[in-house]
């Protein structure tokens, strides 16, 4: 049975995914919404996306559910490869910067956990003296289901085809998981450097966060929010880093309504002035 969202159903749902998630649906994206809660619709067997409203209303845990299926949890090891080329360089600044050897960077929209691992794995290999270094990468979502993916750190064949097979030894277990498939396990040694959190980026409370960062990564998540949500959420990181910190957005990101807290030094690569 195919569904068909009415305007006052979109208008429902629209309404309910910004003020949750700070998600702005414009109304382009009304096949998007259909196509993508049909699916659940068919599990629950409800017949209409009123009933599934009402639903979401009443159950809790069913909001996550609504939210993952609206953004995506798209991500990859080594994201945005020029990134990682101006960190090599960068974390020259970074070691003078820090005499005590005390590095805290955030990952404030991890998803299944590629790119928090990829950063604790890009300084495990590009730090000389990384053992003696105090490293905590905090990595948040909104969603609880990908944060349980990204804190098991088990991944299939496909996610890590990409990478250099020295990092597949180095940094990750392989093993075979409950379907007899080759999986790669994240090792330990990588993990035990990152902490995962619920956090909303638009409804959150920053206060929660009492010492600055020295490195934040929001890559791929602020093409979801309006321009409003965009230049306050970048003004909350922006008191969360000192000058010559790094923001790193996503490559069809831009933050143009920040100029007086950031420079732009390379494209998706912004100074905290
Ligand atoms: C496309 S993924 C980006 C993953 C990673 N940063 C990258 O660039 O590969 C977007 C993530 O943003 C999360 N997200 C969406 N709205 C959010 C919000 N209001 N607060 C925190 N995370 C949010 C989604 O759950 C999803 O995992």
């Amino acid at each position: 049975m195919e569904f068909v969202i009415s305007p006052k159903e979109f208008q429902l749902f629209r309404e309910y995914i910004y003020e949750t998630a700070g998600i702005a649906l414009s109304n382009k994206k009304v096949s998007l919404v259909q196509g993508r809660l049909s699916k659940r619709l068919r599990q629950l067997g409800f017949s209409t996306f009123e009933e599934y409203y009402e639903y979401i209303l009443e159950d809790d845990s069913e909001v996550w559910r609504l939210i993952d299926a609206i953004s995506t949890n798209v991500t990859s090891f080594f994201r945005e490869p020029a990134q990682w080329e101006y960190l090599k360089a960068h974390l020259q600044k970074i070691r003078q910067k820090n005499p005590k050897k005390r590095l805290r960077i955030w990952s404030s929209a991890c998803s299944s956990g590629e790119e928090p691992y990829s950063i604790a794995i890009f300084l495990a290999e590009n730090l000389p003296d990384f053992h003696e270094w105090d490293i905590k990468i905090l990595a948040t979502d909104i969603s609880v289901e990908i944060l349980k993916k990204a804190q098991r750190g088990v991944y299939p064949i496909r996610a890590t085809e990409n990478l250099p097979s020295y990092l597949l030894v180095k940094y990750f277990v392989k093993k075979r998981n409950e379907r007899d498939e080759i999986v790669h396990e994240i090792s330990d040694s990588i993990k035990k450097l990152v902490t995962f959190r619920i956090f909303n980026l638009i409804y959150g409370d920053f206060s929660l966060f009492s010492n600055p960062f020295d490195l934040i990564f929001c890559r791929n998540v602020m093409i979801y929010f309006d321009s409003p949500s965009q230049q306050a959420l970048v003004s909350r990181f922006a008191k969360l880093l000192k000058s010559g910190d790094l923001l790193l957005v996503g490559h069809s990101e831009a933050l143009t309504k920040n100029k007086e807290e950031f420079l732009l030094l390379q494209q998706s690569i912004y100074e905290r002035m």
